[in-house]
Parts: C-alpha cells; sequence; structure tokens
C-alpha cells in the first residue's frame, strides 16, 4: 500500500523570519536564525516549517508586498541562506513550505515601477488594474481597502490603480497571461531551490469581475475581512457573502494549471495550501478538489468563541464538507494577521483547545510562540508599524501585536532574541515564557505541545475520521463537555469554570492543565482543560 503524503496529516510550524532568532545582532530575525533553531523546531514533533516572506520588499506589510518574488531581502540574508535553511531542514526530515503572493506586488517590483512609467493603456499597465477615475474625479468605484482607506490609488496622469491592501500593494491583473507565466517561473524557482509546498497568499483574491461596481457598505466589508477586528458573527457572515473581489470562478483555472506544475515534479509530493477564507464556507471546498490544490485554510477557529456549540460547528462543517471533496480539514488557532490565541480566548482555554485540536484528523498549523502559550505583545502606537494602524489613523490596532519576537532565554528583554534592540519590544513580563524556562518546567504549555504532538503521531494520525460523544448535548450553547472518540484515544474537553464529572473508559495519557482524579467510576475533568483518554 502507498503510505499517505508527507502533508497530509502533518503539523505545521509557521515561521514569521523576522520574529524568530536575530542572527547577526540588527535586531530583526533572519533565515540563518532561523537556521541555528531549527533542533528547536525538530524537538516540538512538526513535520514541516512554512515560512511567512523572506523576498526582497521594502517591507511594508511585513514582506508581503514583494518587490522581486525571486530573491532573498538583505535583511533576512541570501539565496545561499535560504538554500542552507532548506538543507538543513531537510536534514532533519523537516519539510519547508514557502509563502507565495500572487495577488499583488510591491509598487517598488519593476513591473509596477515600468506602468507608473508608461501610458494608459499600455501593456505595462495591463499588467494591474488602472482605470480612468469617475467624471466627478473620484475612483472607479468605492471599495474599501482591507486595510482601511480607499482601495484606489491615482497616479500623476489621473489613473487609478486598484489596491485591496496597502497602496503600495498594486493588484495584479490575472486576465494577463504574464502574469501567470511570471508566477509560474517563480513556483519552480523554488521548488528547484528545494522547497516542499507553498502557502498562497490571498488565494481567493487573483481574479477580479466588476471591478466598476460600487458595494452597499464597503467600511463594513473591510472590517468584517479582517481577523483582527471583533464583529458579531451574524453581522459578519451576513456582509461576507457579498465580498465583489473574493472567490470568482477564474481563480479555480489557476489552481488547475499549478497543480498540474507542482505534479509534474514526480517523486516530489509538492503541495500547496490556500489562504482562502471564502463564504459560504462550501466554497473552501472548491479549492481542493482532486486536481487543485491539497489543503485550504480553515479560519472559523481564529475567530470562534470558546463555547460548546460553536466549537462543535466549526469542526463538524469542517470535517464534512472537506470530506466531500475527499480532502482532510486544516486547523489553526493563531497566525500573524490574528490575535495570538493565549490573549482572544484565555490561557487555559488555548491549551485546553489546542489538546482538542491536535486529535482531529487533518492538518494542524502552529504558529511560532503559540507553543510558549505566548500572549499579544503589549505595545505603544509608537511601536506599532502595521499599514493597518497608519491606514485607519489609529482605529484599529493592527496585528503587530501577534508578531512580537519570541523570547528564547535569560532573564531580561529581549530573551535572546538578539544582541540589539528588537524591531518590536518584547515585555519583561515574559520572562516566565521563554523557550529556557518552558523546557525546564514539565508543567509548561511547551512541554503539553511536544507530548500531544507525539501522541498525536503515534496513535492518531491515519486512524481516520471522529466520533462524537454524547452526541444528545452538542449542538447546544454553553454545554461544559465536549468529546470524541478517534482511534484507540477518547478526547473530552471541558469548557466549564468549575471541574467535570465524565465516564471516560481507559487510562489518561495527557491533560492540558491540573489533575483529572478518579471518583465513583468517573473522571473528572478540571475546569477549562481538555484530557485524552487511551482504550
Ligand atoms: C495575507 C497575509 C497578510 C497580508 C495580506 C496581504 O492575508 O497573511 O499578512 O497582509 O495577505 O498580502
Ligand atoms: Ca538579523
Amino acid at each position: 500500500m502507498k503510505s499517505a503524503p508527507w502533508w497530509k496529516e502533518a503539523t505545521i510550524y509557521q515561521i514569521y523570519p523576522r520574529s524568530f532568532f536575530d542572527s547577526n545582532g540588527d535586531g530583526e530575525g533572519d533565515l540563518p536564525g532561523v537556521t541555528s533553531k531549527l533542533d528547536y523546531v525538530k524537538s516540538l514533533g512538526v513535520d514541516a516549517i512554512w515560512l511567512s516572506p523572506f523576498y526582497t520588499s521594502p517591507n511594508k506589510d511585513g514582506g508581503y508586498d514583494v518587490a522581486n518574488p525571486r530573491d532573498v531581502d538583505p535583511r533576512f540574508g541570501n539565496l545561499e541562506d535560504a538554500k542552507e535553511l532548506i538543507a538543513q531542514a531537510h536534514k532533519r526530515n523537516l519539510r519547508v513550505i514557502a509563502d507565495i503572493v500572487p495577488n499583488h506586488f510591491s509598487d517598488q517590483h519593476e513591473w509596477f515601477q515600468a506602468a507608473l512609467n508608461s501610458k494608459r493603456g499600455s501593456k505595462e499597465r495591463e499588467r494591474f488594474h488602472f482605470y480612468d477615475a469617475n467624471e466627478d474625479g473620484t475612483p472607479p468605484n468605492n471599495w474599501i481597502s482591507l486595510f482601511g482607506g480607499p482601495s484606489w490609488t491615482q497616479v500623476a496622469d489621473g489613473q487609478f490603480y486598484l489596491h485591496l491592501f496597502d497602496s503600495s500593494q498594486p493588484d495584479l491583473n490575472w486576465d494577463n497571461p504574464e502574469v501567470n507565466e511570471d508566477f509560474e517561473k517563480t513556483l519552480r524557482f523554488w521548488i528547484d531551490l528545494g522547497v516542499d509546498g507553498f502557502r498562497i497568499d490571498v488565494a481567493h483574491g487573483l481574479v477580479k469581475e466588476d471591478v466598476l461596481k460600487n458595494h452597499p457598505d464597503p467600511q463594513g466589508l473591510s472590517n468584517a475581512l479582517r481577523l483582527d477586528v471583533a464583529m458579531d458573527a451574524e453581522k459578519r457572515n451576513a456582509l461576507l457573502l457579498t465580498v465583489p473581489y473574493f472567490d470568482r470562478q477564474g481563480v479555480h483555472e489557476i489552481y488547475r494549471k499549478w497543480r498540474k506544475l507542482f505534479d509534474s515534479y514526480v517523486g516530489r509530493d509538492i503541495m500547496a495550501v490556500a489562504e482562502a477564507w471564502v463564504h459560504p464556507p462550501v466554497n473552501a471546498t472548491r479549492y481542493v478538489r482532486a486536481d487543485e490544490l491539497h489543503q485550504v485554510f480553515n479560519f472559523d477557529l481564529l475567530t470562534a468563541e470558546f463555547d460548546s456549540k460553536v466549537l462543535f460547528d466549526v469542526v463538524e462543517r469542517s470535517i464534512s464538507l472537506n470530506a466531500t471533496v475527499n480532502a482532510l480539514p486544516t486547523w489553526a488557532l493563531s497566525n500573524h494577521d490574528s490575535p495570538r490565541v493565549a490573549s482572544r480566548i484565555g490561557e487555559e482555554q488555548a491549551r485546553a483547545l489546542a489538546l482538542f485540536v491536535f486529535g482531529l484528523p487533518g492538518s494542524t498549523y502552529v504558529f511560532a510562540g503559540q507553543e510558549l502559550g505566548l500572549p499579544d505583545g503589549q505595545l505603544q502606537d509608537s511601536d506599532r508599524q502595521d499599514p493597518t494602524f497608519f491606514r485607519t489613523n489609529g482605529a484599529i490596532k493592527g496585528r503587530d501585536g501577534a508578531r512580537v519576537p519570541l523570547p528564547w532565554s535569560g532573564e531580561t528583554t529581549p530573551f535572546g532574541f538578539s544582541t540589539a534592540k528588537p524591531w518590536l519590544p518584547i515585555s519583561q513580563s515574559w520572562k516566565d515564557l521563554t523557550i529556557e524556562n518552558e523546557l525546564a518546567d514539565p508543567k509548561s504549555s511547551l512541554h503539553l505541545y511536544r507530548s500531544a504532538l507525539e501522541l498525536r503521531k503515534e496513535f492518531l494520525v491515519g486512524t481516520g475520521g471522529i466520533t462524537w460523544l454524547e452526541s444528545s448535548q452538542h449542538g447546544h450553547k454553553n454545554n461544559s463537555l465536549l468529546s470524541y472518540s478517534r482511534g484507540s484515544i477518547t478526547v473530552v474537553m471541558n469548557l466549564s469554570d468549575s471541574a467535570k464529572e465524565y465516564e471516560a473508559t481507559g487510562k489518561l495519557v495527557i491533560v492540558s492543565a491540573g489533575t483529572v482524579e478518579a471518583q465513583d467510576g468517573k473522571k473528572v475533568i478540571p475546569a477549562r482543560s481538555t484530557a485524552w483518554f487511551m482504550a
């Protein structure tokens, strides 16, 4: 029997290179820094790393504004460093996933510079979305950038260009075949350099239709699309059904082509995961049809309340929708765009939810620092760098809190991350959360992650679907327990603020907090915790 491909039920560790480890004392993490810490990464029990962008970039949006997608920005090192990182990862049997950003380039990319220096209607402008102003001088439509402010910026001759994100990130025109040719070149470039897969940024955004139509509530829509803006779930879902610029049918043609490209590397098992937050959720399954991509992110857990009904619905829906296309779900509790899970739902809840999710079928993504239970960094406005903060005049604080560098060791900030002042300050209050400290403490979040990932690999990966237990209670709000069995493991999460009895057979193998007591033949699960029992 052919064994499952490496990515099928992998645990993937997301590294934001600028915040991981600084090897050369300039206050910013870099590729040699990542390479030097691969033993730590390996020790977590993960299968792969996903590196957020490290390409040539003016860094207006944390490197998601790419000026040359086939080179390394000097702040992160050079191509030799990238090769060495990949080689060292492979030596440790860790796969490497690169980020690819096809929705837009940086305004510093040579194509955009050429477009600025060319006339309206020129082939240089046709690589982007340039339109004339309305008769009254206003932009071609009323869309608001996902980072706030208009989605359009005017150039010297009066035309406007479209940018769904920052004005320094002009959207590419995917109707122009040159764009796909260039991206295929980039994909091959990194595959030839050794990467094993891609995380496709804004994968649902590439194709635009009806660019000249206005939206009835552009500001509401822009907020609804941000993971760091809190919003009533119903309101958010209603708005998300109206996005005019995402999830057009044409994007799937692109991924069918890319899939052929990936598969042409026979024996390499190249995979791709789509960042495609689309609505209704069933649409996400289209990205993982057999001839398209391998995985699509599920963003539901990034905003879900710590509530049994909400979590039951999210998990159930994701598993069943993916099953319709023969795919497995993905799970993520944190990433570089959303508040850290420990801050969003609480420290103990975050540990409980992680342990709950690690039992599930599919791939799990862990954002570096999540294993430590890091909260969001406490920042002053003067520290902030996210374009959202500036484009909303400070009304939205932005994503910097999740991007504060990792605390490695020692008693004082910046805790071994760098010998210089880090690009975002690390609070002294993180003293107990350093990797060094957590390694020394068997009760730490780090040890929980390590043990859970090991158990997951040994007993759960490849064992198929889950069976909900106590199903009569599921689907209700404020229910205290949520439990399922899979293979030989029973997973029980107690969401309530008091200890709860549970009739579990088998022996306890791990618990996210406290200790599980046995009482009258029942097990007592501590408040806000998850336990695994083995039959
Ligand atoms: C994705 C990235 C985010 C970036 C945006 C624009 O959502 O995850 O960090 O700002 O795309 O590229
Ligand atoms: Ca550095």
